[in-house]
């Protein structure tokens, strides 16, 4: 190989044996050669020829030569720059877009969360007021279930944002399944049968069991829907891998640093399938190829992934089917028993003083009205820092703290923080429809007392306020 300005001239039969190939097959027999580096790599040759065996280059020939063969380098080294450059301004114009997509549908989904608080909440006490065969308890039933929905939604923006992340803790995979399936055969397709097929043993997993079920019926409603009226077959199966190098090379998102040990669920369709084009936007949020997809799913699927330290994995054709396979760490410690609270006697009264902290004055209402219907009496504070102020006149002057997460001057749990300064064993229930702090602790090693997502039902709040009798006494 030639370095840079060198040149090679003389008979071509001559020449190194890799290199005279080209110069033979065009019928050349002398030739003059010199390398083209655009910058540092090489890319290929400039030559002289000629088919005349007595032919002789001159200094001045082989300078001139070598002269275009830098003009040539320079030239291509600009052209691959440029194209190089336009490369990762796209990815970065595309990759910024995507951002701001997830800071728009965070926020937009945290507002409309204190909404639909204000919505569900208000109808709950309406309800509560009515006798059983009122006429307006089918509509209020009605904006019940609509609201539902709309957190659901809700859910998936924030899903997106890689917000909403709650309660992380060991889980077993196959139970979460197991949980989640009988659900998802009433809701899916009557032509698609379901096959379950779960590695024996555990498979655990720390995770939000609620984001996990949410990367489930994702799955699985797409692959039915992707079935469509047609009979089809939906495959879903767990098992734990090793994985080699090679195992994230094609892999939609992977992890950073690859851990031992993955445990993955693959679901599987026979249904229509992508083509590249398709495959290609399918995680772009608001992305669907349905008359009425929200193209909602795939994105907050990724965001869950990702905030797992997952990975996700597509295969898919048209006409050849689907089949995605998400792999998460494996865990090792025990699963901590899954959390069924009893429920709550509707009859069931609590009392003392409870303070209401939140930034949204419906909210704050809302839930204040709730309480005063469970026994309470309800004291209000519009952000963090009026809290503690109240708190701190009169601490034993409340049973409990109902507090937002996200607030302006002082946020939930930095009220918290100087609360339990104040009084260790302050009971503070916190609310959010956001985790400001994609927290990964879980919510009692934190020291608070419960947590409850919005928007929440009346039935819920009970719940929460029910199980701090089981706490012990604030003093
Ligand atoms: N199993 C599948 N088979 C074929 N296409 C799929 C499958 N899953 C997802 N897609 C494609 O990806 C798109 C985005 O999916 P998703 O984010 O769940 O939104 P939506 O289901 O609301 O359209 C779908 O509209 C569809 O084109
Ligand atoms: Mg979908």
């Amino acid at each position: 190989m030639l370095a840079r300005g060198e040149t090679v001239h003389g008979r071509v039969d001559e020449l190194p044996f890799s290199e005279r190939a080209v110069p033979q097959a065009k019928g050349m027999q002398r030739i003059a050669l010199t390398p083209i580096f655009a910058d540092t790599a090489w890319w290929g040759f400039l030559a002289l020829g000629r088919t005349d065996a007595s032919r002789v280059w001159s200094e001045m020939e082989l300078e001139a030569l070598r002269t275009a063969a830098e003009v040539f380098g320079a030239a291509i080294y600009r052209a691959e720059a440029e194209a190089e450059r336009e490369r990762i301004q796209l990815k970065l114009q595309a990759a910024q877009k995507l951002e701001s997509l997830g800071v728009l549908a965070g926020g937009i989904a945290h507002d409309f969360n204190n909404l639909l608080t204000s919505i569900l909440g208000n109808a709950n006490l309406a309800r509560m007021d009515l006798p059983p065969d009122s006429p307006a308890e089918y509509p209020l039933q009605q904006i019940e279930a609509t609201t539902q929905r709309a957190a659901e939604l809700c859910r998936q923006m924030l899903a997106y944002a890689g917000k909403g992340r709650f309660v992380v803790r060991t889980q077993d995979l196959n139970h979460l399944i197991k949980d989640i399936i009988q659900l998802l055969r009433v809701s899916l397709s009557k032509k698609a049968s379901i096959d379950l097929e779960l590695a024996p043993g555990l498979l655990q997993v720390v995770a939000d069991a609620a984001q996990v079920r949410q990367i489930m019926m994702n799955l699985v409603l797409n692959a039915s829907e992707a079935i469509g009226d047609r009979p089809g077959r939906i495959r879903i199966t767990t098992g734990m891998i090793r994985p080699d190098s090679a195992c994230f090379d094609d892999a939609v998102c992977a992890p950073e640093q690859p851990a031992a040990e993955y445990v993955f669920l693959r679901v599987q369709d026979d249904g229509c399938g992508m083509t590249a084009a398709v495959r290609a936007r399918i995680f772009e949020p608001f992305f669907t190829t349905k008359f009425t997809g929200r193209g909602l799913g795939l994105s907050a699927t990724l965001g869950i992934v990702r905030g797992h330290q997952g990975a996700l994995k597509l295969e898919s054709e048209p006409g050849q089917g689907t089949t995605f396979t998400l792999l998460l760490p494996r865990a090792t410690e025990q699963p901590a028993e899954p959390e069924v609270p009893a429920p709550t006697a509707p009859a069931w009264q609590g009392k003392g003083n409870i303070l209401v902290v939140d930034d949204e004055a419906n909210v704050r209402h809302v839930a204040g009205r709730a309480l005063e219907t469970l026994g309470f009496t309800v004291t209000a504070a519009q952000d963090g820092r009026e809290a503690v102020e109240l708190f701190a006149a009169n601490p034993a002057g409340f049973t409990a703290v109902l507090m937002d997460l996200t607030m302006p001057r002082l946020n939930g749990l930095e009220a918290f923080a100087q609360m339990r300064q104040i009084h260790p064993s302050v009971r503070v229930v916190l609310m959010s429809g956001y985790d400001a702090q994609a927290s990964t602790a879980s919510v009692t090693a934190r020291g608070l007392a419960g947590f409850l997502s919005k928007p929440f039902e009346l039935a819920k709040l009970r719940e929460q306020m029910r199980a701090l009798d089981d706490l012990p006494p604030q003093l």
